[in-house]
């Protein structure tokens, strides 16, 4: 049996739904390649930014199943979920104070992004907003923002207000920034993670993955009681 990651839970890997994949041909020779590295579920999320990739619940559902006939056809044998990946913004603020339903994965896990640059002034509200909802909310990439990245009090802050965190694989190869590599070392010293995520968007995410077991702080998160091979 093996103990490594076997369910991802944040990836772009419906084409043409955001600056992930483009083609299905695409898709399916990344999603083989995670098949060979023991992956048995991908539960994929698209981009819904209110600004830019207004992805809406029943197109992502049904390039969803679009995907899954294309697999089924190339003999791809892999489970295939898909939720969001939900940046913070007034508009999602408001679809879920109007409780209209958002996409989930799990047990009502949400999975959302923030600005890169500064902390969102609705971000504590959101988040007791989301609890009062019934969604446990999971911070996409934490390691990767600049107002979080070296802020260990406001990190704490987070977990401490139910927040549940997923890290990039691709941070631990120092792919984005030293930043955000040491960040995310950072939050597996301080067992700060419950979810890895692979946020592949494109083949080139997916060859750094593949040479992810040899990283000693990929090997110390496999340590940690994560929640992605529960789901
Ligand atoms: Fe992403």
């Amino acid at each position: 049996m093996s103990n490594a990651v076997q369910v991802d839970i944040h990836s772009h890997l419906l084409p043409g739904l955001d600056d992930g994949v483009k083609t299905f041909e695409e898709s399916a020779s990344i999603i083989q390649r995670f098949v060979n590295l023991g992956y048995r579920k991908l539960i994929t999320t698209p981009h819904v930014i209110s600004d830019t990739y207004r992805n809406t619940t029943e197109g992502i559902l049904q390039k969803r199943d679009d995907l899954i006939d294309f697999l089924k056809a190339e003999n791809i044998n892999i489970e295939l979920e898909a939720a969001a990946e939900y940046y913070l913004d007034e508009e999602l603020f408001k679809n879920l104070q109007e409780g209209n339903p958002l996409l989930t994965f799990g047990n009502n896990f949400l999975l959302f992004e923030t600005n890169f640059i500064t902390e969102p002034f609705i971000l504590k509200e959101f988040i007791f907003t989301a609890a009062t909802k019934g969604y446990k909310l999971v911070l996409a990439h934490p390691e990767r923002y600049a107002y979080l990245q070296l802020d260990e009090a406001k990190m704490e802050d987070l977990i401490n207000r139910g927040v549940y965190f997923q890290i990039n694989l691709t941070s631990l190869t120092g792919y984005y920034s030293r930043e955000s590599q040491r960040a995310a070392q950072k939050l597996i010293d301080k067992g700060w993670v419950h979810f890895l995520g692979s946020d592949c968007h494109a083949a080139q995410h997916i060859s750094l993955i593949e040479t992810i077991k040899s990283n000693r702080y990929f090997q110390k998160a496999l340590t940690l009681p994560l929640l992605n091979n529960a789901l």
